[in-house]
Parts: structure tokens; C-alpha cells; sequence
């Protein structure tokens, strides 16, 4: 059996770092509800709490999550070993190094305060390294191949990494380390390209790739269509390339960015729609064994969470819709939707997919793994609903012209409820973690259930 060290130490990497980035927002949460409670630790405060548990979920949980399935799935579906594993460990340890600096200095107040861009010029140099150690794997993985035909997992996987070096080095303006900011308007524009990127061409592309494997593996069937994924995958590339600008709908940036951005990211549908019918398709009449898989269980219950925050996504772009929803919870309750509930949960499910056969042995507890899948649907739900009601209090509390303190006190409980729901997450982040440290290291090998 190959070593797939690589993806073990991402999957670790991604275990631990959950952990973090929950216990970082429920203190951000606990902020909210009582600003007074450790308000003299800076390092605690809101605003570095805030994007260090941001930049923790899309960089250290999520990313290496879906990173430690590709590490996987390209050399199985090459039919060859991963070029280097030797490269692949160099990568993780920097990669871990990269995150922790990054949030040392979040910390330590060394931010550029541009939302999903706050790490300073070195972190996002160590980041820009990362991806381009992982093109070199993967496509040297890829050129070794014994597999003619290149699954769409593959395709998803290269455009990701490929993608993703070049909007984070554009979004972070790399060449202007002092601020990496441009001036202006035009700073605006780039930030939300590249914003939008880190969904759109980042985790989206890894999560249909992990989807497009764990699911036919699941059900043993194959897609359902190839020629649908092939559509799908460069519908995304053309539509989701162009969207970025649906957060500055209500910013004086040129009128024909906002239509272009209001056009496509309705016709997002396209690319979504046929991922899904796909995918589908494919699970069509095989519940049954997906419920029975763990990982399959978490990537399905993943691809269901993608409809609703496409959907519900494409509708926020309308500028009617966003009068109400921009500026307030409701776009946070999209964000956990999108970014926990389907590439968090795709993530998740790729690692229990991958992690008995990465070692050769069931998971450590198929029980704890379910656990944590209930906690993080209740969780997620629960956000859902509460943030949404918040932000429908907030956005029309807006529009009729209220000022902000006014409404605090009526807030107020459904923050106490985001804090007790977190609860829940984190709780399912730290079972994660044992899960996944006693599945690698300490694994006695017998414990199904
Ligand atoms: C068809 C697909 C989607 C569309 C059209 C869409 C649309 C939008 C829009 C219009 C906003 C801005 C709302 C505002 O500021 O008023 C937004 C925010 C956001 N979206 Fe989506 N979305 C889609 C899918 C996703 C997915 C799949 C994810 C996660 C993987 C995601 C994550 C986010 C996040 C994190 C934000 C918050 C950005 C911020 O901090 O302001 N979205 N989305
Ligand atoms: C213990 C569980 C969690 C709690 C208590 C929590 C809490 C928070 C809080 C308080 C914010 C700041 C909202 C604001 O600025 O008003 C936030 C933002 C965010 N969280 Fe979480 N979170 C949790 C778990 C997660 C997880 C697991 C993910 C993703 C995998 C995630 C993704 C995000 C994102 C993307 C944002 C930025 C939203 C935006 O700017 O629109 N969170 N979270």
C-alpha cells in the first residue's frame, strides 16, 4: 500500500485546526453577547478574533480538509504514486507554519484589514508558495500517470490550485507589500475578485472533486454523465470568474461591473444545476448505501447545503434582494451555510472517506463520527435560522432609518443562541479531533461501531 503521507498530515493539519478556528468564534461570538467580559486582552478582541477564526476555517480546516482528499484521490485516480511525498510533507509542515504566522500576527494586531486578505505580506508570500508546491506535485503526479482518461475530479483539482495561486498573489496585491492594498475604488474591485475567489475557484472546484469521487465510489456506480461534469466544470470557470463585484452592488463601482456581476451570478444556476443533477443522478436509488458510509453521508448532506446557499446566493445579487439582506446577519448565515455546511462538510466527509483507507483499518469510532455529523447539521441549521432572523431584523430596521443601538437589545437573545448552537460545533471539532488522532496513531482496529 502507498504511504499517502501527504494526505494523512493534511487531515491532521485540518482536525486540529477546526478545533481552533471553532474555540476562535465562539470568543468572538462571546464578544458580542458581553463586550465588557476580557475586553482589556487585545488579542482577544472582536476585531482580531473575527479574522483569525475566519482565516483558521478557510485555511487550516477547510482547505487542507479538502487538500488531504486530492492528495489522495489524484494518485488513485492516476493510477500512479503521488510524485513526491518528501514534497508533500515539506508542503504540509509549511503550509502549518504559514497558518500559524498568519494568526500569531492576526494576534498581535499586524492585520491589512481587508476582509479574507488581513494577513500581512509574508504570510501571503508563505500561502502563494504553498500552491505552487502543490501544482508542481500534482501535475508531475499527473504526467506520470497510468490512466489515460482524466476524471473531472482531476480537472477540478488543477484549476483550484492553479486558480487560486494567481487571484490570492492578484487579491493580496503581492507587489505592494506595505499595505498590499491598491488605492481607492480599484482596491475594492480587486479584493472582492479575489473574495469571491476563495468560494468560487478555491473551495467550490476541491469540494466538487472530493463529491464527483466519494459519491459514485459510495454507491458503486459511475457518473452519471461526463459530458455533464466537463459542462459543469467550465460553466463554473467562465460564470464564477465574473462575480466578485455582487458584494459592492450597493458601492460607487461602474455600473456595467454590477450588471456583469448581477447577470452571471444568476447564471450561476447553470453550473450548479448540472453538478447537482449529476451527482444526483448518480446517488439516484442508492441512499441506502450512502446513508451506510460515513463519508458519503457528510459529502451527500454537503451537495444538499450547495443547492441552498446557490440558490439562495444567486437571489442576495438581485439589488431588491440585497437592499434588505447587505450590511448584517443574514450574509453571515450565508457564509456558514456555504462555507461550513457544504465545503466544511464536503471536507469532513473526505476525510472519513479517505482515513480507513489510508491507514488499512476501520475509523476509530463510526459512532463519534456520526456525532459529529448530527452536531454540525444541528449547528449549522441552527445558525441558519437564527441569522437570518437577525439579519431580517437588522436589514429593515435599516431601511426605515433606525439607528443601530436601538435594536441591540432585541438581538440580543439570538446572539445568546449563536453562542450555545457554536457550542455544538466546537464540540464536534474537538470529537473530530480525537476521531481523527486516534484513527491515525493509537487505532486498535476493531472498533466499528
Ligand atoms: C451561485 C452561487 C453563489 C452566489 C450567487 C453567491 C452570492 C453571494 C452574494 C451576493 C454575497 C454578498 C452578499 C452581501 O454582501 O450582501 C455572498 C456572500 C458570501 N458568500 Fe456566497 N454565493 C454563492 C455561493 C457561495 C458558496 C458556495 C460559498 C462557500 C463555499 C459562499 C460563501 C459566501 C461568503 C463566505 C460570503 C460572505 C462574504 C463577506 O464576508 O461579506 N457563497 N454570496
Ligand atoms: C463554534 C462555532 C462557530 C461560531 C460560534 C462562529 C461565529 C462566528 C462569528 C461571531 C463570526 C463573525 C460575524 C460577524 O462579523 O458579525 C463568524 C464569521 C464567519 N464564520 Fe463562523 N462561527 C463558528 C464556526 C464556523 C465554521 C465551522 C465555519 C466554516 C467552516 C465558519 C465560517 C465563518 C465565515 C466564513 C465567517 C465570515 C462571515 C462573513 O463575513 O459574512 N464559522 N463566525
Amino acid at each position: 500500500m502507498e504511504s499517502y503521507r501527504t494526505a494523512k498530515a493534511f487531515a491532521l493539519t485540518s482536525a486540529f485546526w477546526f478545533a481552533v478556528a471553532t474555540t476562535f468564534g465562539l470568543l468572538a461570538a462571546g464578544y458580542l453577547i458581553a463586550p465588557d467580559f476580557l475586553a482589556n486582552i487585545g488579542w482577544v478582541h472582536f476585531g482580531r478574533t473575527r479574522p483569525i477564526h475566519v482565516n483558521l476555517v478557510l485555511f487550516g480546516f477547510v482547505t487542507p480538509g479538502l487538500l488531504a482528499g486530492a492528495f489522495y484521490m489524484v494518485p488513485k485516480l492516476m493510477r500512479t504514486p503521488l510524485y513526491s511525498e518528501t514534497l508533500g510533507l515539506i508542503n504540509v509542515v509549511l503550509w502549518n507554519l504559514t497558518v500559524a504566522s498568519g494568526i500569531a500576527g492576526l494576534s498581535a494586531g499586524y492585520s491589512q484589514a481587508r476582509e479574507y486578505a488581513e494577513w500581512i505580506w509574508p504570510v501571503d508570500m508563505g500561502i502563494v508558495v504553498n500552491f505552487v508546491l502543490i501544482f508542481i506535485n500534482v501535475v508531475m503526479t499527473i504526467r506520470r500517470r497510468q490512466e489515460p482518461l482524466l476524471f473531472v475530479s482531476v480537472w477540478y483539482v488543477c484549476a483550484a490550485v492553479v486558480m487560486t495561486a494567481c487571484t490570492y498573489a492578484l487579491g493580496n496585491v503581492i507587489w505592494n507589500p506595505d499595505t498590499g492594498a491598491l488605492a481607492g475604488i480599484s482596491d475594492a474591485i480587486i479584493l472582492w475578485f479575489y473574495g469571491h475567489n476563495i468560494f468560487g475557484l478555491l473551495l467550490t472546484p476541491l469540494s466538487l472533486a472530493v463529491a464527483y469521487y466519494v459519491i459514485p465510489k459510495v454507491t458503486r456506480t459511475p457518473l452519471y454523465s461526463h459530458t455533464l461534469s466537463l459542462l459543469g466544470f467550465w460553466g463554473l470557470l467562465v460564470v464564477y470568474t465574473h462575480i466578485g463585484t455582487h458584494h459592492l452592488l450597493q458601492v460607487p463601482v461602474p455600473t456595467w461591473l454590477k450588471v456583469i456581476a448581477i447577470v452571471d451570478s444568476i447564471g450561476m444556476v447553470i453550473p450548479v444545476m448540472v453538478f447537482l443533477i449529476n451527482i444526483w443522478y448518480t446517488a439516484k436509488g442508492k441512499l441506502g448505501e450512502i446513508h451506510a458510509d460515513i463519508g458519503g453521508k457528510f459529502v451527500f448532506t454537503g451537495t444538499i447545503m450547495y443547492f441552498f446557499v446557490s440558490i439562495q446566493g444567486s437571489m442576495m445579487a438581485l439589488p431588491q434582494v440585497q437592499r434588505v439582506t447587505h450590511f448584517n446577519n443574514w450574509v453571515v448565515g450565508h457564509a456558514h451555510v456555504g462555507v461550513l455546511g457544504f465545503a466544511g462538510m464536503t471536507a469532513l466527509g473526505g476525510l472519513y472517506y479517505i482515513l480507513p483507507r489510508l491507514v488499512g483499518r476501520p475509523i476509530y469510532s463510526r459512532f463519534l463520527a456520526d456525532l459529529q455529523y448530527w452536531l454540525i447539521l444541528i449547528g449549522v441549521s441552527g445558525f441558519t435560522i437564527v441569522l437570518t432572523i437577525v439579519g431580517l431584523i437588522q436589514g429593515n430596521a435599516w431601511l426605515n432609518g433606525e439607528t443601530v443601538y436601538r435594536i441591540l437589545p432585541e438581538v440580543h437573545i439570538y446572539y445568546v443562541l449563536r453562542v450555545a448552537i457554536g457550542v455544538l460545533i466546537a464540540s464536534s471539532a474537538y470529537i473530530g479531533l480525537y476521531n481523527v488522532v486516534r484513527t491515525l496513531f493509537f487505532n486498535p482496529g476493531v472498533r466499528e461501531k
